[in-house]
């Protein structure tokens, strides 16, 4: 595709925070993108599919460990509770505690993909009548108000999956402490939190032999090609994930297969050949150093469920 790249033909992009995140992103000197922007509707469907792969394993032991012991957790939460979930996705995860949590009055799923929220939410308020379901369109890294229908309600968290570990360990702590203030004083917290563990088991958990992992990486580049007027060769990018042990984390680029200029929104973006985008870390922690990035942000951890590879956490307020 041949673009010509004008400030006339380009999209009035002044105020979308896409736009702006996306090219400041790649003028920096190693280029990166945020990866709450994984999740269009093509997005979170192919993040699905990853949660489906054999070789990606903290879905189905976070589900495990739910199902195992969903009565103990379920006791965490105080009498009339609003439970707020951080990332939805999927309601499959908090069906298993409400089945055992009696006491949960209001759901609040909040999540960025406003059109798999309204699905996930109108199909969960069919199953369960008598729960209020009041789902926030909401970017959860950024402050938004709950809904005032859960006046009155005590309040609990969960937030499972693993995403705590897609911050920076100090922007982890940092979203504890905001979930802390907004959910106030007597919350607690469910968290879900993948384990360090053997190099070879994380590589291909975030490298999948059928190639669904790569797909949603490289989905990226396509949405930046639609949504803002760019002509990212998809095609000539390719995914790459390794287990960075020194940091203890997953990294996650889009590789460049050769040098290449794209144009984006109006400008032109370089790449040497090899040249990588980071799109998504995946920190991994034991359970000792989750409670103490908890405790860092004014939480206190109060139960643990394992299984060994994946742990699922109960905090407290300090
Ligand atoms: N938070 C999960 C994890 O880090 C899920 C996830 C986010 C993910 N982005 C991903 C999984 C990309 C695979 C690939 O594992």
């Amino acid at each position: 595709m041949t673009t010509k790249t004008n400030a006339a033909r380009a999209r009035p992009l002044a105020d979308s925070g896409f736009a702006s995140d996306v090219l400041s992103g790649l003028s920096a000197r190693q280029k990166w993108l945020a990866p709450k922007y994984f999740y269009d509707e093509r997005g979170s469907q192919l993040f699905e599919a990853i949660t489906e792969l054999k070789e990606y394993y903290p879905t189905r032991c976070e589900l495990a460990i739910l199902r195992e012991h969903k009565a103990d957790i379920a006791g965490v939460f105080g009498p009339k509770t609003a439970l707020i979930e951080f990332g939805t996705g999927s309601t499959r995860k908090v069906r298993i505690l409400l089945e055992a949590a009696k006491t949960v009055e209001a759901y609040v799923p909040v999540d960025i993909s406003a059109e798999m929220l309204r699905q996930e939410a109108q199909q969960l308020q069919h199953d369960y009548p008598r729960l209020r379901v009041l789902p926030v369109a909401a970017d959860f890294t950024l402050p938004f108000r709950l809904p005032s229908a859960i006046v009155g309600l005590s309040r609990a968290g969960f937030f499972p999956g693993s995403t705590i570990g897609n911050f920076e360990p100090q922007d982890a702590a940092a979203f504890l402490r905001h979930a802390g203030r907004m959910l106030g004083a007597h919350a607690t917290l469910i968290v879900g939190v993948d384990l360090v563990k053997d190099a070879n088991i994380l590589n291909a958990a975030y490298d999948d032999a059928s190639g669904v992992t790569a797909q949603f990486n490289l989905n990226l580049l396509t949405r930046i090609n639609r949504e803002l007027s760019a002509n990212f060769d998809v095609d000539a990018f390719s995914h790459r994930a390794f287990y960075n042990s020194d940091r203890r984390r997953i990294e996650m680029h889009l590789v460049s297969g050769r040098r290449q200029a794209v144009n984006i929104a109006g400008h032109v973006i370089e790449f040497a050949a090899g040249e990588t985008i980071h799109t998504e870390n995946s920190y991994k922690y034991t359970i000792e150093s989750f409670g103490l990035l908890a405790q860092s942000a004014g939480w206190t951890p109060i139960k643990v469920w394992t299984d060994g590879l994946f742990s699922v956490h109960a905090l407290a307020k300090a």
